[in-house]
């Protein structure tokens, strides 16, 4: 860890692209404190390529979901921390950062209830048809959908994470049973909450909704393939409002397209943004948003401060409040 630079002669990138759009916001607080900030310059999460020249001289980084291989890593020749302005940390190379003694923290907790609410209104959204509705009715015409309502529905919530409690709370008053599987948190704690802990099979084969909120690892990447969605109960509807790479897009095209799946609401793609040709961007059945889950003003709000405060603590040679990768801390970079 490094012994602490003058912030007036650090620069510092932010391709975080919704960072300081709040008030009061950090943005001219982190202008005044260092000698320069530069700026995202396409205005959304930047790919690898994008980011070799830029993180060049960097000495701190306010990331979004920008492409953070070990060969930006290595082309940043002196970062010091990446703070990333969310919680997921799937994007960046951590072993090649901690191994050049780069330390990374993250926002825990700063987006739940946004992403919880979120998940809630895409549910809700599914199950009445709701965007399908409004396009329609913008279009002069009237029709006469039917959806279905959530009493009494099972959901299932792959992930009990913060989120995933989240969603549970809120599930609760809509009278729904609640099924978790989650191979890291004990059978009580998810009783506790007021849901059922279930084995993986089992919840898809009752699930009528099912909302994915775990973390992307090699484990979990593409586990929504053929064979899951086979095990779900035909006609339930999917909800990812987590990372785009669990999910395999044809197996859902598929399945939407033999009427297997009722519907299918996506925050989140294997490939940001999609491309316009994604056949799944066109189905009816499917409701699309841009990975804007955690874009309400409060958990902007915070994931702003949060990373303000855990970058400049960094580059102070300070220990942050929250760190990815706290082997680094400790060892000299
Ligand atoms: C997160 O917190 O990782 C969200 O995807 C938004 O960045």
């Amino acid at each position: 860890m490094n012994k602490g630079l003058e912030l007036k002669n650090c620069r510092v990138l932010v391709t975080a692209t919704t960072f300081g759009k709040c008030d009061p916001s950090p943005l001219p607080v982190l202008e005044q404190s260092v000698g320069e900030v530069i700026h995202n310059p396409l205005g959304r999460p930047l790919k690898a390529k994008e980011l070799l020249e830029l993180v060049k001289d960097i000495d701190g980084w306010i990331a979004g979901l920008d492409e953070i291989n070990w060969e930006v890593i290595r082309a940043a020749n002196r970062l010091k921390v990446i703070s990333r302005y969310g919680v997921g940390v799937d994007r960046i190379d951590i072993k090649e950062a901690s191994r050049k003694g780069i330390v990374i923290t993250n926002t825990p907790g700063s987006n739940s209830v946004a992403v919880a609410e979120m998940t809630i209104c895409l549910m809700l959204a599914l199950a009445r048809d709701l965007i399908n509705a409004s396009l329609s009715t913008k279009h002069g015409e009237w029709p006469r959908l039917e959806g279905v309502g959530l009493k009494g529905k099972t959901i299932g919530i792959i992930g009990l994470g913060s989120i995933g409690k989240e969603v549970v709370k809120r599930l609760k008053c809509f009278k729904c049973e609640i099924l978790v599987y989650d191979p890291f948190v004990n059978a009580k704690e998810i009783e506790a909450l007021g849901a059922k802990p279930k084995p993986l099979d089992q919840l898809l084969s009752k699930s009528d909704f099912l909302t994915l909120h775990c973390v992307l690892t090699p484990d979990t990447a593409g586990m929504v393939n053929e064979d899951f969605i086979r095990k779900m109960k035909k006609g339930a509807f999917l909800i990812n409002t987590a990372r785009g790479e669990l999910v395999q897009e044809e197996a859902i095209l598929k399945a939407l397209n033999e009427g297997y799946l009722r519907g299918v609401a996506l925050d989140c793609f294997s490939k940001e943004p999609p491309s316009g040709d994604n056949p799944l961007l066109k189905h009816p059945k499917v409701i699309a948003t841009p990975h804007m889950a955690s874009h309400t003003d409060e958990a902007i709000l915070r994931m702003s401060w949060m990373s303000f405060e855990n970058c400049l603590k960094v580059l102070k040679g300070e220990r942050p409040q929250f760190i990815v990768n706290p082997e680094v801390f400790g060892s000299e970079t």
